[in-house]
């Protein structure tokens, strides 16, 4: 078990230490399903949803139908569909616009008879938002559903995964990761009342033959990546605003755009999101800074090291969450390379469904506070300006916990304490 400290104050999450008996979630899926069934978003969360689907068939044209839960007439918002290369599948892709947040919906497909479920996000963070983020999911068949059924049990609006989603590296040989890892999106990554949980995929080496954008490989930067997923802005980074309360600031670690590329685009995004006074301004990527496995002096390691976290420092990021090293670790806040308490916490690395790896000691190793060889998704919920970090391993334990609470009022206790309660209930309603 490892450590939970709570910072500015005691008691935020005290409670949440209980391991909870959690029924088994196991959805079998349904005949009548299409072969891929995923949600992601191009445009504002808060009033947009866009539904992504496979077929067979040689379909002309690409539409669905959707009306809010309770309500009796259908709209119906078209779309467009490409090939999936190497394939004889089809990617349909319908984005629907001007939806009221916090909604739940219902939609249907053409050819399909089974009603299915989303809901937009709410307009801002006066009710607490809970999201999943990990990375490395599927190199290990059975541990990556394992890990998806303990997300869905967490009841979370969406999941950001820092990339490294099937490990099929581009190849035609192994497109066959794809369709298992869209089964098993579809078959469990739903909600327990029923609604499909949005992703929101980042690039990680795996999703490219060679893995970087200086590969000798021949056949360097083939991918399927930006054929199956509509985000925008791809490929490079991409910032994803949830009205005014949460930007997502996803960036590439050298796979599709070298490092140093992106840094004149993130020291002006951070800077207008300062500028917004937005709450929680999160970078999500694949390579850390501060690895738990690999070493600290890795050449790729050190670049975004050296590239991207003094811009962090210089707009004050709070967290940034890393990948890729197949293990669990949280870092003491560091900035300028030392540790400083108003640094950054770095937290991942990226063992949602992978094979796990042997970890730095925190010991021995400065920039670590906590490192574990284990299957994780970290459960982030915002209420307001505060924040709770949940570290959720695959049998569903907490295992670390974090909190941040900027001003230790009663007030703002209040709320943490209200933080607290939701999250514990979230989990004990499972
Ligand atoms: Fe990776």
């Amino acid at each position: 078990m490892l450590k939970r400290p709570i910072e500015s104050t005691g008691g935020l999450a005290r409670s949440l230490t209980l391991l909870l008996a959690l029924v088994a979630l196991t959805p079998a899926a349904r005949a009548n399903d299409p072969l891929a069934l995923y949600l992601t978003w191009q445009q504002d969360p808060t009033t947009t949803m866009t539904v992504q689907w496979h077929t067979l068939m040689d379909v002309s044209a690409t539409s669905l139908m959707y009306r809010p839960l309770g309500e009796t007439t259908w709209q119906t918002q078209s779309g467009a569909y490409t090939p999936f290369p190497d394939t004889p599948r089809h990617i349909h892709a319908v984005e629907i616009t001007g939806l009221d947040p916090n909604r739940d919906y219902e939609f249907r497909l053409p050819g399909y008879s089974d009603t299915y479920k989303f809901r937009t996000m709410p307009a801002d963070s006066s009710q607490p938002i809970n999201f999943v983020v990990g990375g490395d999911i599927r190199q290990s068949q059975s541990r990556y559903r394992d890990m998806h059924d303990q997300v869905a049990k967490l009841d979370p609006m969406f999941a950001v995964i820092g990339g490294d989603l099937a490990y099929d590296d581009g190849r035609a040989d192994r497109v066959n990761n794809w369709h298992q890892f869209f089964d098993a999106w579809r078959d469990r990554m739903v909600t327990p009342d029923g609604r499909l949980i949005p992703m929101l995929p980042v690039a990680g080496n795996h999703e490219l033959t060679g893995g970087y954008t200086d590969s000798n490989d021949p056949n360097a930067g083939r991918t399927y990546f930006f054929d199956l997923f509509k985000f925008p802005g791809q490929p490079g980074p991409v910032a994803m605003d949830f009205g005014n309360y949460l930007s997502l600031v996803t960036l590439d670690t050298g796979h599709f755009v070298p490092v140093p590329e992106q840094n004149e685009w993130l020291d002006e995004t951070l800077a207008e999101r300062r500028e917004r006074d937005v709450d929680h301004i999160l970078p999500i990527y694949h390579i850390p800074a501060y690895p738990s496995s690999r070493d600290f002096d890795h050449r790729r390691i050190t670049e975004v090291r050296d590239e991207w976290t003094p811009i962090f420092d210089k707009y004050d990021i709070d967290i940034a969450f890393e990948h890729h090293d197949h293990a669990y670790k949280r870092t003491p806040r560091i900035r300028a390379g030392e540790i400083d308490p108003t640094g950054v916490l770095y937290i991942g690395d990226g063992a949602w469904g992978a094979s796990t790896r042997d970890v730095h000691d925190p010991d021995e190793a400065w920039w670590l506070d906590e490192a574990a060889s284990v299957n994780h998704v970290i459960h982030m919920t915002i209420l307001g300006e505060y924040r709770l970090l949940q570290v959720i391993d695959i049998n569903g334990n907490i295992i670390d916990e974090y909190g941040f609470i900027p001003e230790p009022t009663s007030a703002a206790l209040l709320l943490a304490g209200g933080l607290s309660l939701f999250a514990r209930r979230r989990r004990q309603s499972a």
